[in-house]
């Protein structure tokens, strides 16, 4: 059965304003939130795996029903790949989604990403890759902060490293997310993904069979500096105006 899937409304037409202006703030402060119980646990429970394990760690952060994860796990046999998720009621589901012929090594676990992002950029966890595949865009124009480079939790994203892989059906997510990473001096590039890839995630298979273009952006976290404020200042203005932050002259 074809799953029909509306293209993402905004009141936003391009790169929201105050992106620069939230990186700045969240990196200059401490996301003092408290960690929840769940969270703590699930950390706990692969730090545990690590701790016996010398393969690479490869995170799936948003995994959903862990399809992408299962897949990840198999296109990576050599590395650990773990799932993260805060519904219950999604990684419930992963067993309908899973194929199994699918081998390598994964785990998947409940916790809400702004605690497990912080514990284990503190642990050190030596990520290799990061996907975060159709992350909630929060399109409307007043929920910049619940989006992933609008909130307090962005720098400990980014603190994370790796190859970082994320897709979205909005490119404007993925602009925006690229110039947050411009602004902590992280080149990043964006594409539009080939019409007839094989899908990885539910959420794929949906946009996909609804002729929706998809989205990549990939970047690799390493040594993120924030940019003075005009500097800042400047990529925002070439970014609302639909130009590319990366072909700002040094
Ligand atoms: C649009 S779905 C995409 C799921 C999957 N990647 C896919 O493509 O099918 C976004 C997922 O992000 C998860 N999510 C949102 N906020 C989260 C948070 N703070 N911590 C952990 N997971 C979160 C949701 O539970 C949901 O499963």
């Amino acid at each position: 059965m074809k799953q029909e899937s509306r293209a993402i409304e905004s009141n936003q037409e391009g790169v929201h304003p105050d992106v620069a202006a939230a990186v700045a703030r969240y990196w200059h402060s401490e996301f003092q939130k408290p960690v929840a119980e769940h969270s703590l646990a699930a950390f706990r429970e692969i730090d545990a795996l690590l701790t016996n394990n010398s393969k690479p760690l490869i995170l799936d952060s948003c995994c959903g029903v862990g399809e992408s994860t299962a897949h990840l796990a198999a296109r990576y046999p050599d590395a650990l790949v773990v799932g993260v998720d805060k519904s219950a009621h999604r990684l419930g589901k992963h067993v309908a989604h899973r194929r199994p012929e699918q081998q390598g090594e994964y785990a998947l676990v409940r916790a809400d990403l702004n605690d497990f992002w912080r514990l284990a950029v503190t642990a050190q966890w030596p990520v290799q890759r990061h996907f975060l595949l159709y992350p909630n865009p929060w399109p409307k124009k007043k929920h910049l902060g619940r989006r992933w480079h609008g909130a307090p939790v962005f720098p400990a994203l980014v603190q994370l490293g790796g190859e970082l892989e994320m897709r979205s059906n909005w490119p404007i997510y993925l602009r925006e997310f690229a110039l947050a990473l411009a602004c902590l001096q992280i080149p990043a590039k964006v594409k539009e993904l080939a019409q007839d890839i094989e899908p990885m995630t539910p959420f794929e298979r949906k946009y996909q069979a609804s002729g929706q273009p998809l989205w990549q952006l990939s970047a690799t976290l390493q040594t993120p500096s924030l940019l003075s404020q005009s500097r800042r200042a400047a990529l925002q203005e070439v970014a609302s105006d639909g130009g590319n932050v990366l072909e700002l002259p040094a």
